[in-house]
């Protein structure tokens, strides 16, 4: 289980996080929505200790990782939990096979075959031919999405953060990565919590829907109670109303 506690993040007067409480139960998919530029993107990157909170707790199975090292988090936290970030995050220098190995080379007691075997499986389980060798340069958006996944896969963690998925890649490559998310929640048992601004999408395959604005997550449901919240500034929101401030 995911608990985070009361998080709070600023960047020099600018409050971003304002208490930000939120749990993700084992096997559950929590999506949050909300504006650009409200801190979803923050909110992840301080889950995965890419930023430092200024105050609050994040639990991640009844252990207080808030204020692990870099060390510690390389050792007790990335190897169980990943990251799919927004642009992908592919290094353009590296094919897609050196990209994926990376994040495999944290886990020291692979050997290079179970590493090479564990690119292979990953690039297969979402849906990849074996493109190891190719450059990220040389792939559509749909497939850079799809590799930052096997990536984010490819240690097999307990915990998966997606930030924005499907932005930017049409309704049929959507679909298909959402699937993927559900599909990989099945198979591998994952617990995840996906930034989302794709409203049917995470209606669909979320347990739950939480809403960040200004700083705070204001609301949460249901994702099958959806549309029958009485909450207004998060109805207005699903309805893509621009009254919102
Ligand atoms: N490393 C940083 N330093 C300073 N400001 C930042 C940093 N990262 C994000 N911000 C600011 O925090 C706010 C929220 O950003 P972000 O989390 O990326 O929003 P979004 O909800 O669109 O993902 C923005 O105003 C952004 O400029
Ligand atoms: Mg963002």
């Amino acid at each position: 289980m995911l608990e985070i506690i009361k998080l709070s993040k600023s960047f020099g007067s600018k409050n971003i996080l304002d208490r930000v409480s939120l749990t993700v139960s084992d096997h559950e998919i929590v999506s949050v929505i909300g504006m650009s530029g409200t801190g979803k993107s923050v909110l992840l990157k301080t889950i995965i200790g890419l930023l430092v909170p200024d105050q609050g707790q994040i639990i991640l199975d009844d252990q207080d990782i808030t204020d692990y090292s870099e060390q510690q988090y390389n050792q007790h936290v990335r190897p169980i939990m990943s990251m799919v970030f927004q642009e992908g995050a592919l290094w353009d220098s590296m094919t897609v096979g050196q990209n994926i190995d990376l994040a495999l080379k944290i886990q020291k007691h692979l050997t290079e075959e179970e590493r090479h075997k564990r690119i292979h499986d990953s690039l297969e389980m979402v849906g990849l031919p074996p493109i190891q060798d190719q450059y990220p340069e040389e792939l559509s958006g749909g497939m850079v999405k799809r590799v930052a996944i096997a990536r984010a896969i490819a240690t097999q963690p307990k915990y998966l953060l997606y930030d924005e998925p499907t932005t930017g890649l049409d309704p049929v490559l959507s679909n298909m990565i959402n699937d993927l998310i559900v599909d990989l929640n099945n198979r591998l048992g994952t617990t995840s919590l996906i930034i989302s601004h794709d409203i049917p999408g995470v209606e669909r395959i979320s347990n739950r829907i939480a809403m960040l604005y200004q700083g705070q997550i204001v609301h949460s449901c249901n994702a099958k109670d959806l549309w029958r919240q009485d909450h207004e500034v998060f109805n207005q929101f699903i309805h893509g109303k621009a009254e919102i401030k």
